[in-house]
């Protein structure tokens, strides 16, 4: 299969870009390097730098590349700019993500899988947070994810879209090639590590949760295991493949599954792995809490495993840091950008 990756210059994206090498598909990448470096990108994937909001080029581009399915990564995605500019978001998250989907409709590529984000559902009524739960995003970034997967729903109904719709929780973790770099960088792991390397110190925001250390607690997913999800996802978008097509003799269900581990590991778990994964105490600072942090964020992930097959098989603390410890000792410029 032939899949176009937006954002394949991305963290997630080129892992996902990777894994769908090694699985022997082909990949064209769409990407406008906002957030993302060149230098990323596999070298037997081909590299379009261009935004996939431009409807008319993103239609030529997977006409002319006989593209079969989409892997759509690319977005904004830091909640902090969301809430300052949520026209940003609204702009290129959703205006710019329907401009994808016509310009797939008129190329007819109906095949595509989506990032989505456990921002979706803002704060849990209950935890480990199943599909089914609300959706009640509390910032316009989450917001525009759950626009953006009404839009595929609504595609599904209308134009028989085949979807597949994957809600990350906290993605982590480095490939021997590929680790993480955001600018700014609003991650704990990789902040830690930056702190544990002379960077700035740490802060650790609020120690009052209602947890058993007093900090929030997260889901973190190892991003070669959620590359390994991708593939899987696309593969299932098949117009031959019963999981993603009509339900019950009614119109095509995107198929929405969370991806995480459905283990909680709080900010003090992290920073003591990280530690010891360094090797030394790494410096840090107690702040207030950020609004809108929920105590604990932990993903169900039977529906993941129970449609793809799929299991995260990195699942420790040790692994997700210890790979990432050891990209940014093998890479202490980054990317080189
Ligand atoms: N990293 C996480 O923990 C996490 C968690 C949940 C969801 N997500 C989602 O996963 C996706 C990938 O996240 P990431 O951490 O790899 O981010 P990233 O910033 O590393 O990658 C995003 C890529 O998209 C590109 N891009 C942005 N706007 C574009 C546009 N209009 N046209 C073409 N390319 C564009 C950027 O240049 C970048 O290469 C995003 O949709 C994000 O919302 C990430």
């Amino acid at each position: 299969m032939k899949v176009l990756v937006t954002g394949g210059a991305g963290y997630v994206g080129g892992v996902s870009v990777d894994a769908l090498l090694a699985a022997g598909h082909e990949v064209v990448v769409l990407d406008d390097l906002s957030t993302g470096h060149a230098a990323i990108v596999h070298p037997a994937a081909r590299l379009v730098v261009g935004t996939y909001a431009d409807e008319t080029a993103t239609r030529e581009l997977l006409k002319s590349e006989g593209v079969d399915a989409i892997l759509h990564c690319a977005a904004r995605s830091l909640v902090g700019e969301s809430m300052a500019n949520p026209a940003k978001y609204y702009r290129e998250n959703v205006v710019g993500g329907v401009a994808l989907l016509e310009a797939a409709r008129a190329a007819g590529v109906l095949r595509v899988v989506f990032s989505s984000s456990a921002s979706t559902y803002g704060v849990p009524d209950e935890t480990p947070i199943t599909e089914q739960a609300p959706l009640r995003p509390i910032n316009p970034y989450g917001e525009s994810k759950r626009a953006f997967e009404g839009a595929l729903r609504w595609y599904g109904v209308a134009y028989g879209l085949r979807s597949v719709i994957l809600r990350y929780f906290n993605v982590a973790g480095a490939t021997d090639r590929l680790g993480e770099v955001h600018r700014p960088e609003t991650h704990l792991i990789p902040n830690a590590l930056i702190a544990a390397s002379g960077g700035r110190a740490l802060t650790l925001f609020g120690e009052d949760y209602p947890t058993p250390d007093g900090t929030p607690i997260r889901d973190y997913i190892h991003v070669a295991d959620l590359a390994d999800a991708h593939v899987a996802a696309l593969v299932a978008t098949d117009s031959a493949d019963a999981r993603t097509g009509p339900v019950g003799g009614g119109p095509t269900e995107p198929v929405i599954a969370n991806l995480g581990t459905s283990t909680g590991f709080s900010v003090k778990d992290v920073l003591r792995e990280a530690e010891a994964v360094v090797g030394r105490p790494i410096p840090h600072t107690v702040g207030p809490r950020r609004a809108g942090d929920p105590p604990v964020l932990v993903a169900s992930n039977g529906r993941a495993r129970e449609v793809f097959g799929w299991a995260a098989g990195r699942s420790t603390l040790a692994e997700m840091i210890g790979s990432a410890w050891a990209w940014r000792r093998a890479h202490p410029e980054g990317y080189g950008d």
